[in-house]
């Protein structure tokens, strides 16, 4: 294809705002697919993606646009994920494209994900079209919304385009600014290949598809090429481009964007960001990396019955091989026994992982309390990087520990704004801006991850009723007065239960942690003590008193069935426990005694 008549683009927007309706909408109009076979939200196409409403794998579909000068042009679009988890994968996608279209809902105006996005979009030098959509509801204001994407981000909104993605006005204009505004690629023909592996994933069928950016040259089926991160070689066996579904053609010039397939059997060979190039004179000067992605929310994942530890070893392996951001080790824990050590973006990507192995793999999961990677430093020099609270060193040997930290944005209603303030306070954040937009303030503060990565995002979403927005980035280690705190259940510690905290905290959150407990065990035929503890010091306690229970006591004797019927209750609700020591403990306990509210 000329280069002319390219357009590589990708869409950023805040979640909810209507990036995969509007992709949709372009697909539909330039009949990409014909109408009866349009699912919405075709692109995306994992289910759980489909349940949550979230687009978690970029995705990306090349469509033809017959547009008003007459000539037709080939539109890329990189689909890229909205959540914070993901930013990765934007600043990744966004470097194989030359611009953006901004999607704002014009009822609900620019958001902490607007922002975060459309700043990856600045970085990668994106010409930027901004599309102001949902203007079908009652509630939009595109005059306001517009003024906003001024104030806020700094670009010229004068010609945003007004649409609704669902009902289709505004998409033929939508197409036309593609074309107009948005430059086409830059690129030599004879040069020597130079591709960026933009993506890759797992295909049962294909083996591992590799998401491809031509910068230079021509990428040929039947080619020998050298991925030159590590030096290895590939024969291609399959090109093509997704129309959204695949299409095999056999080459790829400047400018275009597809995919390749060359018999790879793991996606962790593929290195996100890796230049490709031929296997003999090729380039020798490589595109500049991205960095890996690495995980930053560790936690432990237990079968609840022991017996299918094998079976989770099997899902996890699956699930590792079509995500290389996602990082494992086995643990053993005396209170769980054989389980994993997994490593997540953050804790959306844990819970997309964790539903997937309860729901695809049918195993039911203990998981122990999300931990951030601490830097601890021993007084004999040594520096060990804990992820898991239960291996944390003797107190005594330890000199000092450092904790992750990062810069939070948050956007939020006036109205709002005094319990959003006072919530970054309780979780030992530091003010660092607040601005105002219109109505909205813009909040930044640098926090502690470990005290966000449990269950911020749900306290913010529920003090300001929804309506506030959060991004955050990792900015760097620093020291505080951190210490392990113990969890003791009727005298015997649980590992699984035991976190990092910061000292002046650890009486209060140990004291909400026995609460809890008290409330989720079981009572039992004997009194069992629930206790914190920091070292060998207890600072809370709590005692569930005995109870003599005899299920099968008020069924007066006779009826035997009815008798029959309680005890195996009774021993389905045991199933969903772990037992420690002498005691059962539930399931859930595990997650719901660290929730602070
Ligand atoms: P993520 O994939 O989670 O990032 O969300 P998204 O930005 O792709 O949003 P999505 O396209 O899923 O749209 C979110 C919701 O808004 C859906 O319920 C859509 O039906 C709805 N929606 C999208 N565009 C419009 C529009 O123009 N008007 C109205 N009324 N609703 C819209």
């Amino acid at each position: 294809t000329d280069l002319a008549k390219i357009r590589n683009f990708s869409i950023v927007a805040h979640i909810d705002h209507g990036k995969s309706t509007l992709a949709d909408r372009l697909i539909q109009e330039t009949g990409t697919v014909k109408d009866r076979d349009m699912k919405e939200q075709l692109l995306d196409s994992m289910d759980i993606e489909r349940e949550r409403g979230i687009t978690i794998k970029a995705n990306t579909v090349r469509i033809d646009y017959t547009a008003d000068d007459g000539d037709t042009y080939v539109l890329n679009l990189i689909d890229t994920p909205g959540h914070v988890d993901f930013a990765y994968e934007v600043s990744r996608s966004m470097r194989a494209v030359e611009g953006s279209l901004l999607v704002v809902d014009s009822s609900q105006g620019v958001e902490a994900q607007t922002l975060a996005n459309v700043y990856h979009a600045m970085e990668a030098d994106h010409e930027i079209v901004p599309v102001l959509n949902k203007i079908d509801l009652p509630a939009s204001d595109c005059d306001r919304v517009a003024e906003q994407i001024e104030d806020v981000i700094g670009i010229d909104a004068s010609g945003a385009i007004q649409v609704s993605a669902k009902t289709g006005q505004g998409i033929r204009e939508t197409l036309e600014a593609i074309v107009q505004h948005l430059p086409a690629p830059k690129g030599t023909r004879d040069a020597p290949l130079k591709a960026m592996l933009v993506d890759s994933w797992y295909d049962a069928y294909l083996g591992v598809i590799v998401l491809v950016r031509i910068m230079d040259g021509v990428l040929k089926k039947g080619m020998r090429v050298k991925f030159m991160s590590n030096d290895t070689l590939h024969n291609v066996d399959r090109i093509g481009v997704f129309r959204p579904e695949m299409q095999m053609i056999d080459s790829l010039g400047p400018g275009e964007i597809g995919f390749l397939t060359a018999s790879i059997k793991q996606v962790r060979d593929t290195r996100v960001g890796d230049t490709i190039t031929n296997d003999r004179n090729g380039t020798e000067v490589a595109l500049p990396g991205f960095k890996p992605a690495q995980p930053v929310v560790f936690c432990g994942l237990f079968p609840v019955d022991s017996a299918e530890f094998e079976d989770l070893r099997e899902a996890i392996d699956k699930l590792a091989l079509n995500d290389a951001s996602f990082s494992f080790e086995m643990e053993t824990s005396a209170a769980l026994g054989f389980g994993f050590r997994c490593g997540f973006l953050g804790l959306l990507h844990l819970e997309v992982i964790r539903d997937r192995i309860e729901r695809e793999y049918n195993i039911e999961l203990i998981t122990t309390a999300p931990s951030v990677i601490y830097h601890v430093f021993m007084k004999d020099g040594e520096k060990i990087d804990l992820h898991n609270p239960a291996d944390m060193p003797d107190m005594s040997k330890v000199d000092h520990i450092q904790e992750p930290r990062i810069k939070a944005t948050i956007l939020v209603p006036d109205d709002y704004l005094g319990d959003v303030l006072k919530l970054c306070q309780e979780r030992r954040g530091l003010q660092e801006d607040l601005t105002y937009a219109g109505s909205r303030a813009m909040v930044v503060y640098d926090l502690p991850l470990n005290e966000v990565v449990f269950d911020f995002y749900d306290r913010l979403k529920s003090v300001t009723k929804g309506y506030a927005s959060f991004d955050y980035q990792m900015t760097g280690y620093r020291e505080d007065a951190l210490v392990k705190m113990s969890v003791l259940v009727n005298d015997e510690p649980v590992d699984a239960l035991s976190m990092m905290v910061h000292r002046d905290r650890a009486e209060m959150r140990g004291r909400a942690m026995c609460e809890k407990l008290k409330e989720l065990i079981p009572r039992h035929m004997f009194k069992i003590p629930i206790q914190a503890a920091i070292g060998g010091k207890v600072i809370a306690r709590e005692t569930l008193s005995a109870l003599r229970k005899d299920v099968t006591a008020k069924c007066y004797g006779g009826d035997a069935t009815r008798k029959r019927k309680l005890l195996d209750k009774q021993k389905a609700g045991k199933k969903k426990m772990r037992q420690f020591g002498k005691v059962d403990i539930p399931q859930e306990a595990f997650i719901s005694a660290l929730k602070m509210d």
